[in-house]
């Protein structure tokens, strides 16, 4: 698959996270991306899994690939004859991923967040972790839409990801620093906040936002009547 149809902003910011297959070996180490995360990697997961959990049954849509054990644990939560789809833009990404999940219980699908080749209404849970930040505006409006357009009605989606944290968090000059230095999209979620965009897209959404960490991050639950 040549780099052409990678995303602009993917390969110009993200090559090196995502992209170089020794990139994907050198982070896809727990003990790192909880790291990363401030030692938040497993709350931030289990919050995510808590919201799926609780919402309808059926197969899991999980919007992107993500490192660590997150979709090896969404694969455990799941009903017997329930599978987990994830669609990733990255083919490497995909590959990787199928060596760490149960081949009767995944599906991989090579696609871009934006455009999505998956049916309407085709979804009863979604989840998207940790993707929104690493995205230019436009392609996140374009990734809610999408996940809204597949989201079944009655159906779930779980965000989890940054958020404005409270002005004397600790940790706030530091990440601030990292978003400067690495995520250039990312302090847009901290200047705007994801739910009046969702709701611009579907106004009759039922939306429960959670802050974790004093605001750092957040947990969206939407439920599509
Ligand atoms: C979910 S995000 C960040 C997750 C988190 N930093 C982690 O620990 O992995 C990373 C994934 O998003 C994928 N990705 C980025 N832009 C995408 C897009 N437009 N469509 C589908 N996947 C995308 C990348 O290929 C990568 O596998």
């Amino acid at each position: 698959m040549s780099d052409s149809r990678l995303p602009d902003y993917l390969l110009r910011y993200y090559r090196w996270a995502y992209v170089a297959p020794a990139a994907l070996r050198f982070w896809d180490h727990e003990g790192l991306v909880d790291l990363i995360l401030f030692h938040q990697y497993r709350r931030l997961r289990d919050l995510a899994r808590t919201a799926l959990r609780q919402g309808p049954a059926g197969d899991l849509l999980q919007i992107a690939c993500v490192y660590g054990s997150l979709s090896a644990c969404l694969v455990d939560d799941l009903a017997p004859t329930a599978r987990l789809h994830v669609v990733d833009v990255v083919p490497e990404q995909l590959r990787h991923l199928a060596a760490k999940l149960p081949a009767h219980a995944s599906v991989l699908h090579r696609g871009d967040s934006a455009h999505l080749a998956l049916a309407d209404a085709s979804f009863a849970r979604i989840l998207i972790f940790f993707l929104l930040h690493e995205q230019p505006a436009p392609v996140r409006l374009a990734t809610l839409r999408e996940a809204l357009r597949i989201l079944c009605h009655g159906g779930r989606l779980v965000i989890v990801d940054f958020h404005r944290p409270a002005p004397w968090h600790p940790l706030r000059p530091l990440q601030w620093l990292i978003f400067r230095l690495f995520e250039p999209f990312a302090s847009e979620l901290w200047t705007a906040e994801l739910i009046p965009l969702l709701q611009q897209l579907h106004p009759d959404l039922r939306i429960e936002q959670e802050l974790i960490c004093a605001g750092l991050y957040q947990r969206l639950i939407i439920d599509k009547p």
